[in-house]
């Protein structure tokens, strides 16, 4: 489905002299214009994966190769493959293609492409520019926007990476009809994460339309993709390194890294963990006193009716997993930083849980072999 191009961005991320526009709608990669807008660039390098290249990459880079000097750089695909050694081929590629410091970077692909691609355009000649084409739900609403990049530690999620912001970002709502529905399912983990920290109204407008969401409802999907880019662009503006509001966007991640890294990074797949992490941070808020029962019991049905699970995977032991969280980065001075819910709505970093609560927390929310 084509419609006519949106010459005005759906949105502006406000940073100064770094602000760029967030473009939603359908049938956008078949606009070479509008990537080219933001390139001043005379070569282009296209990364993305061994699963989206065939499904757009080529074409992507056959359009804008009528314009441009358009290389394509193609990783495996896998949340595995965010490593310092995949970092390693993007600049292999860069310099077999004698990239300069012109060249524009185009990350095409989910959250994995969007992080390394940025990372890589953060560090490649000490920074060149990058643009970010998110072709999931995920990266949709969620990591195309606000700058953080970077890769995995094996044992710690993100651990190495730079705030670098794109010049614009592209969301395509017509590449998610490709998208397997379980990876559909571990984006709306993060829409959801949006209406339970910031905007009840939205956490109602989602709990409705989740079957619509579901079915990708193009109207739906548009709402929520435009919602979700427009709180994480409202927090980004008011705190672009998380001096303190933009930790609110980890809710539920402390406990979702934490299983990601302990389960093997791929097998559980980033929202998934997220829709997990969600609810066990909503037990804790219950148990202490934070949150009712009947809003716990809330988040639990919302995250099942997203197709996501509610609890921690029965093969990783609780240690590793306590073990694991200790490796976030939110932890200052050695003391875990949790995203709590003070009702549906509102978030707030604590480091108040005590460690008995978090260990029942843990335990009750393990699922069963
Ligand atoms: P992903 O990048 O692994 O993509 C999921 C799968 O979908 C992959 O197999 C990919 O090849 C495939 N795919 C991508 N687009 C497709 C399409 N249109 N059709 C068919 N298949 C397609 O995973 P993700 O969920 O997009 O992103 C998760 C990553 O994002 C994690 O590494 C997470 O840490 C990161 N993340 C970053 C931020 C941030 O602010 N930078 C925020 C949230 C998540
Ligand atoms: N996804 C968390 C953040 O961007 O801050």
């Amino acid at each position: 489905m084509t419609e006519t191009l949106p010459t005005a961005p759906a949105l502006i991320v406000d940073l100064g002299d770094r602000s760029y526009p967030i473009y939603i709608g359908a049938g956008l990669l078949d606009q070479p214009e509008l990537i080219l807008r933001h390139v001043a660039a005379e070569h282009l390098v296209i990364v993305t994966n061994t699963t989206v290249s065939p499904l757009y990459g080529e074409a992507l880079q056959a359009r804008l190769g009528e314009f441009k000097l358009t290389d394509l750089v193609v990783l495996p695909d896998g949340e595995a493959y965010k490593s310092l050694d995949t970092l390693n081929t993007i600049f292999d590629a860069l310099i077999e293609t004698r990239a300069d410091r012109q060249v524009t970077l185009i990350a095409l692909g989910g959250g994995v492409i969007g992080d390394i691609t940025g990372f890589a355009a953060a560090c490649y000649q000490r920074g060149v520019p990058f643009i970010q084409i998110p072709t999931t739900l995920l990266s949709q609403v969620d990591s195309s926007v606000g700058g953080k990049t970077g890769v995995n530690h094996p044992r710690a999620k993100n651990m190495i990476g730079a705030f670098y912001q794109p010049r614009c970002v592209v969301a395509d709502i017509d590449t998610l009809n490709t998208l397997p529905d379980r990876e559909l399912s571990a984006g709306l983990a993060e829409i959801i994460k949006y209406g339970l920290l910031w905007d009840v109204d939205f956490l109602d407008w989602i709990e409705a339309n989740l079957p619509k969401l579901r079915a990708r409802d193009p109207a739906a999907l548009h709402h929520a993709i435009t919602r979700s880019c427009a709180i994480k662009a409202d927090i980004v503006n008011q705190d672009e390194r998380e001096g303190g509001l933009r930790a609110l966007l980890n809710l539920g991640h402390t406990f979702g890294h934490a299983i990601e890294a302990g389960m093997g990074y791929g097998s559980w797949l980033h929202g998934e963990a997220v829709g997990a992490g969600m609810c066990m941070a909503a037990d804790l808020s219950h148990r202490m006193g934070w949150l009712n029962a009947a809003d716990l019991a809330r988040v639990q049905r919302i995250v099942t009716a997203a197709g996501l699970p509610t609890r921690s995977p029965s093969a990783l032991p609780l240690d590793t997993l306590r073990q694991l969280m200790d490796s976030d980065k939110k932890v200052q001075n050695g003391k875990l930083r949790l995203v709590l819910l003070h009702g549906l709505g509102t978030a707030v970093v604590t480091d108040k849980a005590t460690e008995a609560d978090l260990l029942a927390t843990l335990r009750s929310t393990q699922a069963t072999a």
